[in-house]
């Protein structure tokens, strides 16, 4: 899991549980982030890499690609994590990484999104979860969920709305995954046939 703040994300994670799947690690690029303190408190490992006190981009991301092969992660939860990774590190954790935007993609990639929907005047607003792609907020989607955008929304009760989605889709897809229920596939998401063997041997 990478973060660099509030980890709220972190959180859901840490609440939805699974058998299927469970946190094993947390690093966050800011020292005392709030999230590293969440996964402190559910006995969860923490790593502090401030990006600042490496070289450049590269040596940072050898940091942080050492730190999780080291705990053996196999899939690695980008929640509120806001670094952008270079192609080598993105090549190395290619469908092996997921990403939650608070935006329906592809609208509103980068920062700001809430701002921005509501300047656009959308009527529906969201979140999505996405396979991590070198290019920033792209890549396949996993999951999204859609809020209303209401009449007299303000940038904060809307980014509230849709961060309670984000606390629902963020377990669903890390679950899906775990479980090997999706795949990609010339670059979409598709579900797997539950009964191909070789996902449920029983079948
Ligand atoms: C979340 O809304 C997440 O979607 C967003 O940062 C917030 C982190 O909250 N991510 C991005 O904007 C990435 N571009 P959290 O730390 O409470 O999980």
């Amino acid at each position: 899991m990478l973060l660099s703040g509030r980890g709220s994300n972190l959180q859901a994670l840490l609440d939805a549980g699974a058998a299927s799947w469970r946190v094993a690690l947390a690093v966050s690029n800011v020292a005392g982030a709030a999230g590293l303190a969440r996964a402190e408190a559910a006995g969860v490992p923490v790593r502090t890499l401030p990006h600042g006190d490496f070289a450049g981009r590269a040596a940072f991301e050898e940091a942080l690609d050492a730190a999780l092969r080291a705990a053996d992660i196999e899939l690695v939860v980008l929640a509120g994590f806001m670094r952008v990774l270079g192609p080598d590190f993105v090549a190395r954790w290619r469908d092996r990484s997921v990403n939650i935007h608070p935006s329906l993609l592809p609208a509103f990639r980068g920062l700001d999104t809430h701002r921005r929907a509501l300047e656009a005047g959308v009527g529906w607003h969201g979140c999505t979860v996405h396979f991590v792609r070198a290019e920033l907020d792209a890549g396949p989607i996993v999951v999204q969920a859609a809020v209303p955008v209401r009449p007299d929304d303000t940038v904060e009760a809307l980014a509230a709305r849709v961060l309670a989605r984000e606390h629902d889709v963020l377990p669903l897809a890390v679950g899906w995954i775990a479980e090997g229920r999706v795949k990609v596939e010339n670059e979409r998401v598709v579900a797997v046939d539950p009964g191909d063997p070789a996902v449920n041997p029983s079948q």
